[in-house]
């Protein structure tokens, strides 16, 4: 097809891409989800089932991912119109950027109440407020900031006016400008919390915990929720990568940026947990803390250490920028879309989408206070939206472009465009396009509905 040309304009260069894309990819997903999943699911071999989904799923997905947002150069919405188009397919297959903006608008909308937390965490540690800290303590401290929708809102209000300021100012001055600070920084600070936690006494217990596999542990639900979450780590099935993809300089090889991105999201999740499990295991505290391990357990570990206000404050800005690199990832596709088609200026279109998602995210705010009680399904609004998109949307965004890629486009095209370099890797990606991977994430899919 012909060539087009993005009018957002273009990552500066195949770097700049990679870097965008890992700050899309590493998030709350890698530092909040990854290891409270892994504490749950029993460690070492549901990190080794997690891997093999990147791998055989991820992986895969997200070269055709990205392969079609270079292909069309638009928003997700208009690139898979004018590619539908294009390659005279049924244009019901243009949902598939509908249904990406829509799992865009919910999941900022949760994702930025909870990197509110993180924003709080980060002045609630640096003032000494965990100091001499009990598990009681902790757990009041993070119920009662839970049970107030004020200081919910405070934060989640904070943390969508930066997201919207740097989505506003554009691909070169606002996402990439933004990126090449926070993502070295993250890196950085990542280190010196991997050198903290491996002066602790629970860093072989921690690193037993993540590498030992003892598969007696592993339930089928953990292989289900491996996979789930092998999407929402590599920011999979709405759009986001698509939309970064519309900007990436065309000489780039697909196949082998995507391997890096891939490699360093799955490093940062490992590190996150080496980081983690040492200060949790170290203070003989429990692995399986669910959701709360980020904000009480470690909390908890931090205050019975040495320089431990220092490394928590770091710790909770490493969480932040994680969150922010993402969000803003959640909200270009729409925003672009906007200008595009709308014929709005990326500040206004920023500005009003950045309302829209600001509102929504009060329903997760009151679902943990004053909605609590409601629940449908057995799910308050917050887990709802959660399962929702984790479990449905991105899988079936997922799997959706897996099957538009392997069997509804042009093999010439897509052949030409992912550029893979050695003929035997693209007939492996192809065939686990076309195949293993839609009848995987089926499998989930039909899983998480039941
Ligand atoms: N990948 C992000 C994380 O791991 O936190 C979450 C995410 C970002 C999911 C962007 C989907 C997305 F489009």
């Amino acid at each position: 097809m012909a060539e087009q040309k993005s009018i957002h304009g273009l990552w500066r260069s195949r770097w700049l891409f990679i870097l965008a894309a890992t700050g899309s990819a590493v998030g709350l997903g890698n530092i909040w989800k990854f290891p409270y999943i892994t504490g749950e699911n029993g460690g070492g071999a549901f990190v080794l089932v997690y891997l093999a989904c990147i791998c055989l799923i991820g992986i895969p997905v997200m070269i055709a991912e990205v392969t079609l947002g270079r292909l069309g150069r638009q928003s997700p919405i208009n690139t898979m119109h004018a590619l539908t188009k294009d390659q005279n397919a049924n244009r019901l297959w243009g949902g598939i950027g509908w249904m990406g903006a829509v799992a865009g608008f919910l999941i900022l909308s949760f994702y930025s109440v909870i990197a509110g937390w993180s924003l709080a965490y980060i002045f609630r540690m640096a003032g000494g407020a965990f100091d001499g800290a009990t598990a009681e303590s902790v757990g009041a401290t993070f119920g009662n900031m839970l049970s107030s929708p004020e200081t919910l809102l405070a934060w989640h209000t904070i943390f969508m006016v930066i997201t919207i300021g740097i989505v506003a100012r554009g691909v070169n001055k606002g996402l990439e400008r933004s990126i090449s600070i926070m993502m070295p920084l993250l890196f950085l600070i990542l280190v010196v919390l991997l050198g903290y936690s491996m002066s602790t006494d629970g860093f072989g217990a921690g690193f037993e915990f993540l590498f030992s596999f003892d598969f007696s542990k592993l339930t089928g639900e953990s292989i289900i929720v491996a996979l789930g979450h092998a999407f929402f780590t590599l920011s999979l099935g709405m759009g986001a990568i698509m939309a970064y993809g519309a900007y990436m300089p065309k000489k780039s090889s697909i196949g082998k940026t995507v391997l890096t991105v891939a490699f360093l999201d799955t490093l940062i999740a490992l590190i996150a947990g080496l980081v983690i499990f040492p200060i949790v295991f170290s203070n003989g505290l429990e692995a399986g803390a669910g959701p709360g391990l980020l904000f009480q357990t470690l909390p908890l570990a931090f205050s019975h250490m040495p320089g431990g206000t220092l490394f928590g404050t770091l710790f909770f800005i490493l969480v932040a920028f994680a969150a922010l690199s993402s969000a803003i990832s959640l909200g270009e596709p729409v925003v672009a879309w906007a200008v595009e088609s709308k014929g709005m200026s990326r500040v206004a279109a920023a500005t009003w989408i950045g309302i829209v998602i600001w509102i929504l995210g009060i329903g997760t705010i009151l679902s943990f206070n004053l909605w609590s009680e409601y629940k449908l399904f057995g799910k308050t609004l917050f887990d709802t939206l959660d399962f929702l998109t984790a479990n449905i949307m991105l899988p079936l965004g997922g799997l959706l472009i897996a099957v538009f890629v392997g069997w509804a486009m042009n093999k010439a095209d897509v052949k030409e465009e992912v550029k893979m370099g050695s003929p035997l890797m693209y007939t492996i990606w192809r065939f686990v396009l076309m195949f293993i991977a839609p009848v995987a994430v089926a499998i989930v899919l039909v899983n998480g509905l039941i």
